[in-house]
C-alpha cells in the first residue's frame, strides 16, 4: 500500500450528496431569514449564556458541517447588530440585498485572485470601475479600485495626494525628504477616517487643519482660504483639501464648486469623500446638490451604503489614472508579467492599492447594476430622501420633537423636547429614550 495515498486528507465533503442537501437547507434558511426580517426585532440583547459560550476552547476535533451549522443557527444568527432591518436607525450602515447575497456566494464559489490576471473576473472589475467613473462624471483616463470601505478608499486617495503634491519622491525618501510641514484641510465634520489616515501616512494629527463649519454644517470656505493663505505664508506645504458630500453626522454637502476652485488656486489636491452622498449624482432630482464633485482629483464612494450591497464594498476613483498607478505600483520577481498565459494583463488592481490578494467584490456590483439598472437604484435613493423629508416635516410640526440640523439628504437628527429642561438634561433624557427603544421595541 502506498503510505502517501493512504494518509491523504481533504477538506472537501466526504459525502457530496449529504453536503448538497445541507447546503440547500442553508440557502433556504438564508432566504427565509431575509424574507422575514421584519417579523424579528432589529436587535435583541444576548443572554449571558450565549455571550459566555464563546469562551469555548479551540476545536481540535471537528463536529462536522451539520453540527457547526446548527450551532451557528442557535448562537449567532439571532444576534446581529440589526443593520439589515427596516427599523434600524442611528448609524450610517447599509442593508445588503438578496441578490447581493447570491452574488457574494457565486463570487466566493469562483474565489478568483483579484490582483488582476488574465481572467473574466478582472474584466468585470475593470467594467464596474468604468461604469462608476462614468456615473461620477470622470474621464476615461481616470482609474479606480474596489476596496473594503470608505475609510480605505479615502486613505488610499490621501496617499496619492501626498505623492502628487509633496514635491519630492516620498516613496523613496519617506517623510525625511522635506523640512516643510505637509498639511491636509477638512471641516470639523469630516469623518474620522481623516485622522486615522493622516496618522497612518506619518503626517501626524497636527497636520490636519480642522476648518470650522457654517450653521448648515458645511465647511466655512472663507475660513479655509484664510487658513491656507496663512500656512502658505508660513512656509508650510498644503497638499490636500477634503470635501464631503454627505457628512456622517447630518448629511451636509460642502460647497464643492468652491473647494475645487480653491484647490486649483492653491495647487493642492481636492479629495471628495462621497461615501454615500456621491450617489446623489445618479438621481436627476438630487444631482444639483453635489455639483462640482466631478472636479475633484479623487472621489471615494461606498457601494455598501446607498447602493445597498452587502459589506464590504467601496470604490476609490482617481481622476489622473497615471498618478494613481505611480503612487502604488511595485514589482517582485514572483509576480513577473508575461504577454501570454494566466498573468497576461498583469496585476493592475494590486498596483492601485495596498492589497495583493483581493476578493471578487466586483461581481455583486456588476450583477446588481445589471439586474436592477441604475435608473431603478436612483429611484430607491430618491424614495429614501423623500421619506426622510416627509419625516422631517412631521417633526417640524410637532411641539414635542425638535430638528437639530438641516436635512439635505437621508440623515435626520432630532430629539424629544420638554419645556424647563436644560440642554444637558434633554440630552440625557434622549439617550435614555434611545436605549429603551433599542431594548424594548426593536
Ligand atoms: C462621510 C463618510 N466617510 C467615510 C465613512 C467611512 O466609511 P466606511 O465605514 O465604509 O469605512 C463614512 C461611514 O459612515 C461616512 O459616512
Amino acid at each position: 500500500m502506498n503510505p502517501r495515498t493512504d494518509a491523504r486528507v481533504t477538506l472537501d465533503p466526504e459525502d457530496w450528496d449529504e453536503f448538497r442537501s445541507l447546503a440547500h437547507q442553508m440557502l433556504d434558511d438564508a432566504l427565509d431569514y431575509l424574507q422575514n426580517v421584519r417579523s424579528r426585532p432589529a436587535w435583541q440583547p444576548m443572554p449571558d449564556s450565549i455571550r459566555d459560550s464563546f469562551a469555548e476552547p479551540v476545536p481540535k476535533v471537528g463536529i462536522g458541517a451539520a453540527a457547526a451549522y446548527a450551532d451557528f443557527k442557535e448562537r449567532i444568527l439571532p444576534y446581529p447588530n440589526g443593520n439589515i432591518h427596516s427599523r434600524f436607525w442611528g448609524w450610517v450602515q447599509g442593508t445588503g440585498t438578496p441578490l447581493g447575497v447570491m452574488a457574494e456566494m457565486l463570487g466566493v464559489t469562483m474565489n478568483p485572485h483579484m490582483a488582476g490576471f488574465n481572467q473574466a473576473p478582472a474584466l468585470v472589475e475593470h467594467q464596474v470601475i468604468r461604469w462608476i467613473a462614468e456615473l461620477m462624471g470622470y474621464p476615461v483616463t481616470s482609474s479606480g479600485l474596489l476596496v473594503t470601505g470608505g475609510t480605505m478608499a479615502n486613505i488610499l486617495a490621501l496617499n496619492v495626494a501626498r505623492h502628487a503634491k509633496c514635491g519630492f519622491d516620498v516613496r523613496q525618501k519617506g517623510l525625511q525628504g522635506t523640512d516643510a510641514k505637509l498639511l491636509v484641510y477638512g471641516s470639523s465634520e469630516t469623518h474620522n477616517w481623516a485622522s486615522k489616515g493622516i496618522e497612518l501616512l506619518g503626517l501626524g494629527r497636527e497636520a490636519f487643519r480642522v476648518v470650522p463649519v457654517t450653521p448648515e454644517y458645511t465647511i466655512d470656505v472663507a475660513s479655509l482660504r484664510e487658513t491656507l493663505q496663512r500656512d502658505r505664508e508660513a512656509g508650510h506645504l498644503p497638499i490636500c483639501i477634503i470635501g464631503t458630500a454627505g457628512t456622517v453626522n447630518t448629511g451636509a454637502i460642502d460647497d464643492l464648486q468652491s473647494l475645487a476652485e480653491i484647490a486649483r488656486e492653491y495647487n493642492v489636491w481636492f479629495r471628495m469623500d462621497g461615501a454615500f452622498g456621491a450617489w446623489a449624482r445618479i438621481s436627476a432630482k438630487l444631482k444639483p446638490l453635489v455639483a462640482g464633485m466631478e472636479k475633484a482629483d479623487s472621489i471615494g464612494l461606498d457601494l455598501h451604503k446607498w447602493i445597498y450591497l452587502p459589506f464590504d464594498c467601496a470604490c476609490v476613483l482617481v481622476r489622473d489614472g497615471g498618478l494613481h498607478g505611480a503612487a502604488f505600483a511595485s514589482t517582485a520577481s514572483y509576480l513577473t508579467q508575461y504577454e501570454r498565459g494566466v498573468i497576461a494583463g498583469g496585476l493592475p488592481f494590486a498596483n492601485l492599492g495596498i492589497d495583493l490578494t483581493r476578493n471578487f467584490k466586483a461581481l455583486k456590483v456588476w450583477m446588481s447594476f445589471k439586474a436592477h439598472g441604475l435608473d431603478h437604484i436612483a429611484k430607491v435613493i430618491d424614495q429614501n430622501v423623500d421619506d426622510i423629508r416627509y419625516l422631517a416635516e412631521c417633526i417640524r410640526q410637532s411641539d414635542e420633537l425638535e430638528l437639530l440640523a438641516p436635512v439635505p439628504l437621508n440623515i435626520m437628527c432630532f430629539r424629544y423636547v420638554r419645556p424647563g429642561l436644560s440642554d444637558a438634561a434633554l440630552n440625557r433624557l434622549n439617550t435614555e429614550v434611545l436605549l429603551r427603544i433599542q431594548h424594548r421595541f426593536s
